[in-house]
């Protein structure tokens, strides 16, 4: 008990905080709630067990402001996710992800999304809390025994004695002929300090403080250096000693830990002996026909277009002249970049299909090898596409049907 709550002389009997009224029923709670509007009065409230419908225009409650906070908190956050990512990855460090634009709005809607909901969502919380001016450790009420039944079956109505309004017979005049069940007076706690416990405030103050902690770590980390590992909880087997892809390696000669494969030993799968089939070669040449296993059928022919479409036209354009996708794309942003041959020339209508499986296997000066990702019966259906492409371009009215020559012109 801190000294303000001594008795005094002046201040023995604790002084009146309200008047309490107790209700049966919400109709009749309402009713009186308009009764004390209309007289004026200003620092009153009704309680009641569940939200009572026409309570709000009873007591002439306005709408909250805090959807305004909650506005202009979602606004905030999606500004905050906005500027952020465009200064991260395209202003501070861009970054070029497979010729996508280095700022584009959809790649960078789950950030605005989320930072959007973040920024109103605690904003609604704190604001919530703030205009309901909580928390509010203590209040007169907690001591008025039966204003427990407000979590029942009882409805409440308090005016205060801090109301300008407030004349204690005429308030009470007023409050019986609202026709409650019961009135009672409300004094001042003066027992439970109505400030938040010290405790609690300190708890804050630490937590709030340790909040930072991280923050200051991260802050650390980026300008201080360290040959430590780091902090590692879960070890499972990540920081045993190990030789790491791509590192040096002093057992052996060459230096490499990656082992490539021992001269005549083949991966299980990979005999591959078929020298037409799988690198396009017939004897000394490259094969100048596809080889037996490749029915040149129609459904050859469909699967050949899908997997250029998936695989080559974005390089290469649909159509095979070099303007695909990742071209224009690439072209657009400027330095320098090997365009992709328009397959449709001459040089490369005379080249062997063997020689072509050999470019789309192993790559070709600037272009990468597909052999790893297209099996070799996916290749040569391509080769047939792509030899379709050269002929579509070659086409000439002789191509066409008699009957159909006329729907040209
Ligand atoms: C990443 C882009 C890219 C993709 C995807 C790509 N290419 Fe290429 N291609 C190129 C470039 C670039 C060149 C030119 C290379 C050079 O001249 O250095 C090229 C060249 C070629 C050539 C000409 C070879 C020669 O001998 O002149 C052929 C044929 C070809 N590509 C076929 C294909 C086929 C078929 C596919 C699909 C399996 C494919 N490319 C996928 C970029 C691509």
């Amino acid at each position: 008990m801190s000294d303000d709550h001594k008795p005094t002389a002046e201040n023995t009997a604790p002084e009146l905080h309200g008047i309490l009224a107790e209700y049966d029923t919400p109709d009749q709670l309402v009713s009186a709630a308009e009764k004390v509007r209309k007289a004026g009065f200003e620092k009153w409230d009704t309680y009641s067990p569940f939200p009572v419908h026409g309570i709000d225009a009873a007591m002439g409650i306005k709408m909250t402001i805090l959807p305004w906070f909650t506005l202009a908190a979602g606004l905030t956050g999606l500004a905050t996710a906005i500027v952020m990512q465009w200064w991260m990855n395209a202003y501070d460090y861009p970054w070029l992800v497979s010729g996508k634009p280095i700022w584009s709005i959809p790649a960078n809607v789950p950030i605005m999304f989320e930072l959007t909901v973040l920024f109103s969502a605690i904003t609604t919380l704190v604001g919530m809390l703030m205009l309901n001016n909580l928390p509010h450790p203590s209040h007169p009420l907690d001591h008025v025994k039966r204003f427990a039944r407000v979590t029942d079956d009882k409805f409440f109505l308090l005016v205060q004695a801090a109301d300008g309004k407030f004349d204690e017979a005429d308030t009470r005049a007023l409050i019986d002929s609202t026709h409650p069940v019961a009135v009672e007076d409300v004094l001042e706690d003066r027992v439970t300090p109505d400030t938040m416990p010290k405790a609690l405030v300190y708890a804050l103050v630490v937590v709030t403080a340790a909040a930072v902690v991280p923050l200051a770590l991260a802050v650390k980390a980026r300008h201080s250096k360290t040959d430590k590992p780091r902090v590692h909880l879960i070890q499972d087997m990540d920081s045993q000693p190990k030789y790491k892809a791509q590192r040096e390696n002093t057992i052996f000669a060459d230096g490499r830990a990656d082992r490539e494969a021992l001269p005549g030993t083949v991966p299980v799968g990979h005999l591959n002996e078929d020298d037409h089939l799988f690198r396009g070669r017939a004897g000394d040449t490259w094969a100048a026909t596809f080889p037996a296993q490749v029915e040149l059928t129609d459904e050859t022919m469909e699967r050949g277009k899908q997997r250029y479409g998936i695989f080559c036209a974005p390089c290469h354009g649909q159509g095979g002249n070099g303007d695909g996708m990742v071209h224009l794309r690439a072209d657009a942003l400027g330095g320098s970049w090997v365009p992709p041959t328009n397959i449709n020339q001459d040089y490369l209508r005379n080249m062997s299909v063997g020689e072509l499986f050999n470019s789309i296997t192993n790559g070709v000066r600037n272009m990468p090898a597909y052999g790893p990702q297209i099996a070799p019966e996916d290749r040569w259906a391509i080769i047939l596409y792509v030899r379709a492409l050269q002929r579509s371009h070659q086409g000439s009215i002789n191509d066409v049907p008699e009957s159909e020559r006329g729907s040209l012109k």
